[in-house]
């Protein structure tokens, strides 16, 4: 079966959020009850200049996923940097290596776009994707840091952002 390397689509969505589930090792705020919310983010990312969700297909079915976020960094005269975010694979499909396939992948789209770097927080309990990571040249050079903030809501867009476009394409 061939594998397919490309851009998540929103007739993902709900294979993706079942990946993002099953890859979890703590419950909190994921829920496929909450289906718009994952569509309107993915659209978002879609719509944001060096910011992608990338998946892996097999079979018809998606077995793997990542986010791929890029910025100019203010630092390395102004390079460009990437960060990868959410990588799963489904846990019937691990060890195969599609893991290590879209990773790649992903390395492969940054370079194209002139990162200069890419970097990523694994979680200390996941000592099979450091290892992992580390297979694919990534150095554990940093302590990773970060700091949950109290929000009680779900950062959807405002119909507003998108009132503007709508309103041009109408008039
Ligand atoms: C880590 C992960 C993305 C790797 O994808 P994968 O498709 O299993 O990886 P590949 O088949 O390309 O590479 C296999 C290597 O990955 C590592 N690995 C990590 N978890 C593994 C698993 N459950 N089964 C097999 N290999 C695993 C091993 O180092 C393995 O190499 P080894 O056989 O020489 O020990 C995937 O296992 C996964 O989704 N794990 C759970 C979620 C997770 O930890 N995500 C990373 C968040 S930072």
């Amino acid at each position: 079966m061939q594998l397919y390397l490309r851009d998540a689509l929103p007739g993902d969505t709900e294979q993706l959020v079942g990946l993002v589930l099953a890859g979890k090792l703590t419950i909190d705020a994921d829920d496929q009850l909450f289906l718009d919310d994952y569509v309107d983010a993915l659209d978002e990312i879609d719509h944001t200049d060096g910011s992608y969700l990338l998946v892996a297909e097999l079979g018809g079915r998606i077995v793997g996923m990542l986010q791929l976020i890029t910025f100019r960094h203010f630092q390395h005269r102004g390079g460009r940097c990437a960060e990868i975010e959410s990588m799963h694979v489904a846990d019937d499909e691990r060890g195969r290596g599609i893991g290590g396939r879209l990773v790649e992948y992903a390395i492969s789209r940054a370079k194209d776009i002139g990162c200069y770097r890419v970097q990523l927080t694994s979680n200390n309990a996941r000592a099979d994707a450091h290892r992992f990571y580390e297979a694919h040249g990534f150095e554990h050079t940093h302590h990773g840091y970060k700091r949950y903030l109290d929000l009680d809501w779900t950062p959807t867009r405002s119909a507003s952002r998108r009132r503007p476009i709508d309103a041009a394409v109408a008039g």
